[in-house]
């Protein structure tokens, strides 16, 4: 891909996504909402590959959250369709094949139906030793649910209070391999979190796109990191450009 105009020494190492405005782009063309799910999916393998192309090492997708459950049945059972047979079955020899290793982030609770179960961990085994790119899935995730899970986890392992700091809630994370992203982005003009990685994103610099899902290829993932290489992060610090000498 061209990298033009991108500093490739200030690359983030994980940009994540949420993956907004599907039902949206279908409505806008007189289609069910379900199309723009299917049409979400290429759009996701789409911007997998410019994210391969650039070299980033962790690529992080919301593709069903905690609080889509209260969505009508029929639209839930497509979108879990989806991300089972079309992305974690006919997608997933592909990906294997571009070296991306496949996880997931999210509840394994009893809403997830036991074949979608089976279909994520066969994919996450198939692909656990590639090393090109981490693509992490966050199914039936939740923010909050994610910190409460940690907390629980801790308490389990009998963790003293006093033991208890950042670190220690970071280790019980639904995966502490992964490292906090450096680039949120969401699409479909919205402004807004909905509880996605509510932990992990405290110093994450965020992009928001007006392109429904479905529309976003790898050339706006380009523009968005583009806006990320011109943001000054300062982690709490004095700027690049404050003027005091370092
Ligand atoms: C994102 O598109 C897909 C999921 C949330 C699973 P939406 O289905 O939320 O599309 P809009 O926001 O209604 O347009
Ligand atoms: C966020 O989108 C969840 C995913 C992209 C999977 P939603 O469409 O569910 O978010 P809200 O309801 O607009 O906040
Ligand atoms: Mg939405």
């Amino acid at each position: 891909m061209d990298l033009d105009g991108l500093d490739p020494n200030r690359m983030p190492r994980h940009v994540a996504c949420v993956m907004d405005g599907n039902g949206r782009w279908a409505t806008k063309r007189g289609l069910p909402r379900t199309e723009g799910h299917r049409a979400g999916e290429e759009a996701l393998f789409d911007a997998a590959q410019g994210a391969l192309e650039l070299g980033l090492p962790w690529f992080t997708v919301y593709a069903f959250s905690t609080e889509n459950w209260r969505r009508p049945g029929d639209e839930v059972r497509f979108l879990l369709n989806v991300i089972a047979d079309q992305l974690l079955t006919r997608r997933r020899d592909d990906l294997h094949a571009l070296g991306v290793r496949i996880r997931f982030i999210g509840r394994r609770d009893w809403r997830v139906p036991r074949w979608v179960g089976r279909r994520m961990d066969e994919a996450a085994a198939l692909t656990a030793a590639n090393t090109a790119m981490t693509l992490t899935v966050a199914f039936n995730y939740g923010g909050r649910a994610e910190i409460v899970d940690a907390v629980r986890s801790i308490v389990a392992a009998g963790v003293p209070a006093s033991k208890i700091d950042e670190r220690t809630v970071a280790r019980h994370l639904y995966d502490p391999t992964i490292p906090d992203p450096d680039l949120v982005i969401r699409t479909s003009g919205e402004f807004r979190i909905s509880n996605f990685l509510i932990w992990e994103l405290a110093y994450s610099e965020l992009v928001f796109s007006d392109v429904l899902w479905p529309d976003f290829r790898r050339e706006h993932l380009l523009e968005a990191i583009r806006e990320f290489q011109a943001r000054d992060r300062r982690f709490g610090n004095t700027g690049r450009h404050d003027g005091i000498p370092s």
